[in-house]
């Protein structure tokens, strides 16, 4: 926006006092009183009628009274929407005030002082004279919108709230200033008209509440890590050498298995790499981090809208950094739930149609996308399909050695009545022991029956609340006895049964199913197991 310097005195303030100064400079010519005139041009060397002059300059004082009166007149403030010029004549101007829309004319010689006036000035209507008296110099009270779309010429779409809406773009407008998709515009108080482009926010999808994840601190899963640094950091670092082997950057990845086993803190991990090896800046501009049940509602705009400007971030990001961006989309079956299930709505048909619609027009190595979830069976086909996101990752349950590595971790440092390493192998095993079944499942074939059992539905999340349950174990008994105490093996096979018995209480049909899956004909009876007794 053109700066105005604002004038210390009104336009017609200033007038008044111009003419007040000539006043008193023709009064001074006026004197002494025998002074003659002579008339030009020619030399007719006639007198003039001093009375004449006199009475011309008491005119002139009216005037002078007027306009400074016009002056100080109250005045209101309005938006330059169109100017109107026609050769040889004054300018007509449209303005859009107090919800009304107004064509008024110019105060004469207010654009040889001013410059000229353009769509989205503001300017002071004396309300007297209705004539616009000046340009004003200061942003109005107006409301911040994100430009969606530029229609035509003179108008483009907002997004103002939850509502989109449409606005003249002033001098914004085809060959004015520019301004495009993503800017946040200013609206004039009225909201009709943009009076300012505060270009695009950098910050809306800044990752705030990072949490680092070191790549150490993830138990076991080496082959995904590895697959990750392949798929998501190599890449960026040598891309001379994946060059010349024609290998390009995936477009991205989806982290599939079940809930509490280490996809959140993979991805988290990936962002921490980012941050590791491009700094602050780097994290700022080239990691985003959603949570798919919340990011359409976190930001403000419309699920189209902040679809495309999290692309078009990206392609900012690429262009600045060199590097691809790294998109992660954590539980994204929430964000891109399957359309036509008849559970879907209106906005996740948009959600998806506009995210395809955006990986489809990504170039090469453009962004990396990291979806997690645990219920691919969710998520619409298409968001995986085939040249998208279309490098499938599964995140397996903890085998017994990851359970004691996990058991380790969270051991190591608390008060233990052995090594951290020994206590935590001794968890390990006796949580994969048949001590600690969910369902006793008889067969036509085996005589045995069989257990279905809390090693059956591990998670590293469910590792991590028995250690911390065996700790809550060990602080009683300091509490109750007033001794110094330390965690027992007795503390940990406390808590692995509390485990079970808490577990007993939950629905665990879908796994069962899964688990009976290969031998579901040959199954007789499936008993839920009651305080280690085994009833119906
Ligand atoms: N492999 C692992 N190593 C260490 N801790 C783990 C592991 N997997 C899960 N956890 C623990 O479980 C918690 C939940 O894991 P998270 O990554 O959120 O699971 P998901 O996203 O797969 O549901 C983590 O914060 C961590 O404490
Ligand atoms: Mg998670």
């Amino acid at each position: 926006m053109k700066k105005v310097e604002k004038p210390q005195e009104s336009i017609l303030a200033g007038f008044a006092r111009e003419t007040g100064e000539m006043i008193g400079r023709i009064q001074s010519m006026l004197e002494p009183k025998e002074a003659t005139f002579t008339r030009k041009p020619g030399d007719e060397s006639l007198p003039v009628d001093r009375e004449v002059i006199e009475a011309q300059l008491d005119l002139l004082g009216e005037h002078q009274k007027m306009l400074s009166q016009i002056g100080e007149s109250p005045r209101i403030l309005a938006t330059v929407l169109e100017v109107l010029r026609t050769d040889g004549e004054e300018a007509k101007v449209i303005i859009f005030s107090s919800g009304r829309k107004l064509s008024v004319p110019l105060l004469e010689g207010l654009e040889d002082r001013q410059g000229k006036l353009q769509a989205g000035d503001l300017v002071e209507v004396s309300l007297d004279t209705e004539q616009i008296i000046q340009k004003a110099n200061f942003l109005p009270r107006g409301d911040v919108v994100t430009v969606k779309n530029i229609i035509s010429p003179s108008l483009i779409e907002v997004q103002h709230g939850d509502t989109p809406k449409v606005v003249y773009r002033g001098r914004f407008s085809d060959n004015g200033q520019a301004i495009e998709a993503g800017d946040r515009a200013y609206l004039d108080e009225g909201g009709m008209i943009v009076v300012a482009n505060l270009g695009k926010d950098e910050s809306r999808f800044r990752v705030t509440d990072f949490r680092r994840v070191e790549w150490d601190e993830i138990v076991g899963l080496d082959r995904v890590k590895q697959e990750l640094m392949d798929a998501v950091i190599y890449p960026a670092l040598h891309p001379e050498l994946y060059r010349r082997y024609r290998q390009t950057f995936g477009r991205g990845v989806v982290l599939l298995g079940p809930p509490g086993c280490g996809k959140s803190m993979l991805a988290r991990a990936v962002i921490t790499e980012i941050a590791n090896r491009y700094g602050p800046e780097g994290l700022a501009s080239g990691a985003i981090f959603l949570k798919g049940p919340e990011f359409l509602t976190k930001y403000v705009g419309d699920s189209e809208e902040i679809i495309r400007s999290i692309f078009e971030r990206t392609r900012r990001h690429k262009k600045k950094f060199g590097w691809p961006a790294i998109v992660v989309v954590d539980e994204a079956e929430a964000a891109f739930r399957k359309r036509g299930s008849g559970k879907s709505s209106d906005v996740e048909i948009t959600t998806t149609t506009t995210w395809n619609a955006e990986m489809d027009g990504m170039e090469e190595s453009g962004a990396f996308f990291i979806l997690a979830t645990n219920r691919v069976d969710l998520i619409d086909g298409a968001i995986l399909r085939d040249g998208r996101v279309d490098l499938k990752i599964t995140i397996d349950r903890p085998n017994q050695e990851s359970v004691r590595g996990i058991f380790e971790k969270n051991f190591t440092g608390l008060p233990l009545q052995e090594t951290a390493a020994e206590l935590a192998a001794f968890a390990a095993h006796e949580f994969f022991s048949d001590q600690f079944p969910l369902f006793e499942i008889k067969r036509i074939s085996v005589p045995e029956p069989l257990k279905f059992s809390l090693r059956d539905i591990v998670n590293g999340a469910m590792i991590v609340a028995i250690a911390s349950a065996a700790a809550k174990v060990s602080i009683r008994r300091e509490r109750e006895t007033g001794k110094e105490s330390a965690i027992t093996r007795e503390d940990v096979r406390r808590a692995i049964a509390d485990k079970q018995a808490e577990c007993l209480r939950l629905d665990w049909s879908d796994e069962l199913a899964d688990f009976t899956h290969d031998f579901n004909l040959d199954v007789i009876d499936i008993s839920k197991v009651v305080q280690g007794q085994t009833t119906k």
